[in-house]
């Protein structure tokens, strides 16, 4: 950000597709695969180029160096695009720390990230190894059955989500009811779809799907109700639990009830909404991917098979140090994320006159932040297409530290997580990293102890295709386990 005043270029001066009247660059990107089209004009115009969605200019930016100086430049400098807000608002769903922005942001990040301190993830690991094992209770009993991947592991992160942060059993495992995640699947993508929209249709006619979304709106903020009202209830049974509040929920419900904390009841609402919704597609997809990209590439399924057979052989006494060693498997989620980061761009907005590398940008211009191009670049690292794990170990098989010298082949793995930002970067990086880097640790575990892949299949046999939803999912990938013991 040290170009001269004299040198620095406006947005109008930069490369980009070439826009119409009106619909400006909107007619030549599809919503499922928006994230690709996108990255189609990175290969094309380069790090820096400008789109227009309808009237909304934006500065889309892939140099991953320039991507961690503006995200970290939040909350003063940067926000969250507030379309996010504002339509999920319209939709009936309250707020929390994902969508807001300014000094509620700094309140409500404070009080979540109080639940999720490493003590307290370990202090659950009981709880959610119990998950862990109702989830291979459910695949041995489907053992040699086609199983739709994605709804699966979704069963499971809503689960593990909902012991955790609220306090609650939710059990969708066991159960095959009408259950909270058939609700929960509706919202993303109604808000996608309603965010990608030219007009809001939805204002003017409520099309059946607008209607199946209120009711699961409603659905939803009832059970949130229920959780809620649950923790109340405990806090009541048990005043002491006040003092050293054991999960999320019940902390924010003490905030809440202290007058000068600034935290209201609505605000427990929609961050009890943002952790259902935040923690479930994302760690349920990228799971779904990992499984795939191992089944494709079999050297490295037998490597994990054999790490976790020989450190976690049973999940009926999976410790958090066995989760710790299974450093292969940490590698494989990693490259996971590399190769299909299930938020493959985020959108923000500049809150103040500023200067984008050597781009004037002016207050309430939209940057575009296309994470994955720098990720499948040869200079960051070689043969960027191949699933390779071993590139976030170290020689001696660990996985940390830094070189910083930018050599792709030297790159060590603390260079490379500078490089692939799955989890968004700076103050407001993805608070529940830890979490879900256990629950995928403890997923492919119980996987890869207790059963076979038989096969992971595509509906039409090729590679998985990419769809964009909000987060960003394989389509259609069904899974045949064979138990081992
Ligand atoms: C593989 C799994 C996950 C991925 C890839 C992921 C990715 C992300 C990304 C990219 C962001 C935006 C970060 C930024 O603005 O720089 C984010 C934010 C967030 N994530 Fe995650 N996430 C995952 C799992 C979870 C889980 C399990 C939870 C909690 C249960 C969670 C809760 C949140 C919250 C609350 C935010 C908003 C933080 C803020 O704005 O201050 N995420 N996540």
């Amino acid at each position: 950000m040290s170009a001269t005043a004299s040198k620095l270029r406006e947005l109008k001066d930069l490369p980009g597709p070439r826009k119409i009247p009106v619909l400006g660059n909107l007619h030549q990107v599809t919503p499922a695969r928006l994230h690709q089209d996108a990255e189609a004009w990175h290969l094309k115009y380069g790090p820096f180029f400008h789109i227009r969605l309808g009237v909304i200019d934006m500065l889309v930016v892939s140099d991953h160096q320039v991507l961690n100086t503006v995200l970290r430049d939040r909350p003063d400098g940067f926000k969250r695009a507030p379309i996010i807000e504002e339509l999920g608002r319209e939709m009936g769903l309250p707020p929390g720390v994902f969508t807001a922005n300014g000094e509620q942001w700094k309140r409500q990040r404070r009080m979540v990230m109080a639940g999720f301190d490493p003590s307290h993830v370990k202090a659950y690991f009981p709880s959610l190894l119990k998950v862990a094992q109702r989830l291979r209770g459910r695949w041995q009993g489907s053992a040699g059955k086609s199983l739709e991947l994605q709804p699966e592991l979704m069963r499971f992160t809503v689960d593990a989500i909902a012991g955790l942060a609220f306090g609650s059993e939710i059990n969708t495992l066991e159960s095959d009811d009408e259950v909270i995640q058939h609700h929960l699947d509706k919202i993303f993508p109604m808000l996608f779809k309603r965010i990608m929209s030219f007009l809001p249709w939805w204002r003017m006619v409520r099309m059946p799907a607008d209607r199946e979304l209120e009711r699961s709106v409603a659905a939803v903020m009832k059970a949130i109700e229920g959780f809620i009202a649950d923790a109340r209830q405990r806090l009541a049974a048990d005043p002491a639990r006040r003092a050293n509040p054991p999960n999320l929920l019940e902390s924010m419900v003490v905030a809440a009830d202290e007058e000068t904390s600034g935290v209201a009841d609505i605000d427990v609402a929609g961050n009890v909404l943002t952790m259902l919704l935040a923690g479930e597609d994302t760690t349920a997809n990228t799971l779904a991917w990992m499984i795939y990209l191992l089944k494709r590439n079999p050297e490295t399924l037998l490597r994990a098979q054999a790490e976790v057979r020989a450190v976690a052989p049973d999940v009926a006494g999976f410790t958090p140090e066995q989760m710790a060693g299974l450093r292969y498997v940490e590698a494989c989620a990693h490259e996971t994320m590399r190769l299909k980061p299930v938020a493959p761009f985020q959108v923000i907005e500049a809150l103040r006159d500023t200067v984008v590398a050597d781009i004037r940008v002016p207050a309430g211009t939209q940057i575009w932040c296309l994470m994955r191009g720098d990720s499948m670049d040869q200079r960051h690292f070689p043969n960027p297409e191949r699933f390779d794990p071993t590139r976030w170990l170290s020689d001696n098989g660990e996985g940390s530290g830094g070189d910083g010298s930018g050599d792709s082949r030297q790159m060590s793995p603390g260079s490379a997580k500078r490089v692939s930002m799955p989890f968004g970067a700076g103050p407001r990086i993805c608070p529940g990293r830890y979490l879900a880097l256990l629950e995928m640790k403890l997923v492919m575990a119980t996987l890869l102890a207790h059963f076979d892949i038989e096969d992971v299949t595509t509906p039409d046999g090729g590679e998985a295709q990419e769809c964009m939803q909000f987060t960003m999912m394989p389509v259609g990938l069904k899974m045949r386990l064979a138990a081992r013991h």
